[in-house]
């Protein structure tokens, strides 16, 4: 059986060496399943277009279940690594034609490889773009979960910015924070699996279409597509949706990094905010008191390379005429290993997050260090009719004392207020929890507020999941 498609205009055959340089196989192997999707479809069209008969569409259908079947056992990634075959798609192609005998040769009438990879890449961002949605929703459903958990614990940290100590903040409030760009990766999943992949195109042929009557409208109702494409020549050049998918996969797990990174610093015993369990932790093969958090490393670093990835893939496509050009293969491998990698990261992610334990009174012991409750007391002068400049001057001189003595902001500290600016009696929060009660605006850390946002993400969530369903 040859691995080629083409080969009547030709008087010598191809390289061995140039032909296993221009193979796409290891990497395309995954888009195996879809392809056979496509095929199936494709049949449907011929048949709609009376390009094929009754008996040659069972025989074709037949064959393409059987070589489902062989995917779905394994069996046919061995067979199609046996021969040198340029890609995916013409591995599919030839064990259909040695399943279905000279009617496998009917498979390829009015079918180029252009819309045909074009297509079964569509189906494919379509599944992943699901699976990074539903891995997304994984990880914001686990922070949210700890997020109602402390939330009904009171439990307090110091909110920082530029990881300086800022304000006290509900840890539950942190948490729902942390969630919200996972409901928005998991949007942007949504959107993905629907806006970017709803036109097909199949039947585009090489680039103008095709002098067959092919049912273009019957095999995109089969794959579920809203309509054909329109263009055929923008369809066969178009990649992007593979981009798309790239992009909310790439966007998820740095989303991930970031998390990722401030739960490495809280597990550090100079936070010690936060313990990542052992089945997510790992030790040192010299030092033995070692706990490290090599799973939030590694997604970390996954970030990076990811984002490096994306730039190869967009590279790709600069300064490409629009058409086929072979270079479009090559955004085939780098989009599959894109969203392989951002799922399997995304779906690790998930999976620390179920290990890890927060270490409530170390945060609340360390809530007030900083002087976190300056801004309050700023405020507090500000309502009673002091300048904002004003107010922060005088709060500073006074934090400026409190750090000398090496103590914190106290009552005797409000009264020097109240006399420096002629209030009678001057009220401010002194501790966390007063401080986080105080919050006045929506969308503050104040309880009643987080209890909201916590509501409403979860509601988002379930829409999510009932989508991603
Ligand atoms: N192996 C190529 C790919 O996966 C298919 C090439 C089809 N078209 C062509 N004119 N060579 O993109």
């Amino acid at each position: 059986m040859t691995s080629l498609q083409w080969g009547g205009r030709f008087a010598n055959a191809p390289d061995d060496e140039l032909l296993r340089f221009g193979s796409s196989l290891d990497e395309d192997l995954v888009l195996a399943p879809f392809d056979v999707a496509c095929s199936l479809a494709h049949v449907e069209a011929l048949l709609g277009g009376s390009v094929v008969d009754d008996a040659k569409a069972a025989t074709l259908t037949a064959a393409l279940r059987a070589v489902a079947a062989e995917i779905a056992d394994g069996t046919f990634a061995t067979h199609a690594r046996a021969t040198p075959f340029e890609d995916v798609h013409g591995a599919i192609d030839a064990r259909v034609r040695e399943l279905a005998g000279s009617t496998g040769d009917w498979l390829h009438a009015a079918r180029s490889r252009n819309d045909q990879v074009a297509t079964t890449l569509m189906l494919y961002v379509r599944d992943r773009a699901k699976r990074a949605g539903k891995a997304s929703l994984a990880v914001a459903t686990s922070i949210i979960g700890h997020a109602r958990e402390e939330l009904e614990r009171k439990s307090v940290v110091a909110g920082t910015t530029h990881r300086q100590p800022a304000q006290p903040v509900l840890l539950a409030f942190v948490l729902a924070a942390w969630s919200e760009p996972f409901t928005r990766a998991a949007q942007r999943c949504i959107l993905v699996a629907s806006d970017s992949c709803c036109f097909s195109p199949l039947g585009s042929a090489a680039l103008a279409g095709s002098t067959l009557p092919l049912d273009r409208n019957r095999a995109a109702k089969a794959l579920d597509f809203v309509a054909p494409s329109r263009n055929a020549l923008d369809s066969i050049s178009n990649r992007d949706a593979v981009l798309d998918l790239a992009h909310a996969c790439v966007r998820a797990v740095v989303d991930a990094s970031r998390v990722a990174e401030e739960l490495i610093a809280w597990s550090a015993p100079a936070y010690g905010y936060v313990r990542l369990g052992d089945e997510a932790s790992t030790g040192s093969s010299l030092m033995p008191q070692k706990r490290n958090p090599d799973t939030l490393e590694l997604v970390r670093a996954r970030a990076a390379k990811l984002v490096g990835a994306y730039a190869g893939a967009l590279g790709t496509l600069c300064g490409l005429a629009p058409s086929y050009q072979r270079d479009l293969q090559e955004t085939k491998a780098q989009g599959i290993a894109i969203a392989e990698d951002a799922l399997a990261t995304l779906e690790a992610f998930a999976r620390a997050w179920k290990t890890i334990a927060f270490a409530r009174d170390r945060m609340s012991a360390t809530a007030l260090d900083g002087y976190t409750v300056a801004t309050d007391i700023a405020d507090a002068l500000i309502a009673h009719g002091t300048s904002a400049r004003v107010a922060h001057g005088l709060v500073g001189a006074v934090v400026a004392q409190a750090e000398l003595e090496h103590r914190p902001l106290g009552a005797a500290d409000l009264a020097r207020l109240a006399r420096q600016t002629g209030v009678e009696k001057l009220q401010a929060p002194l501790d966390a929890p007063a401080s986080i009660a105080a919050k006045r605006t929506c969308g503050s850390t104040a309880p009643g507020d987080v209890r909201n946002q916590i509501a409403s993400i979860e509601d988002e969530l379930a829409r999510l999941r009932e989508a991603l369903s």
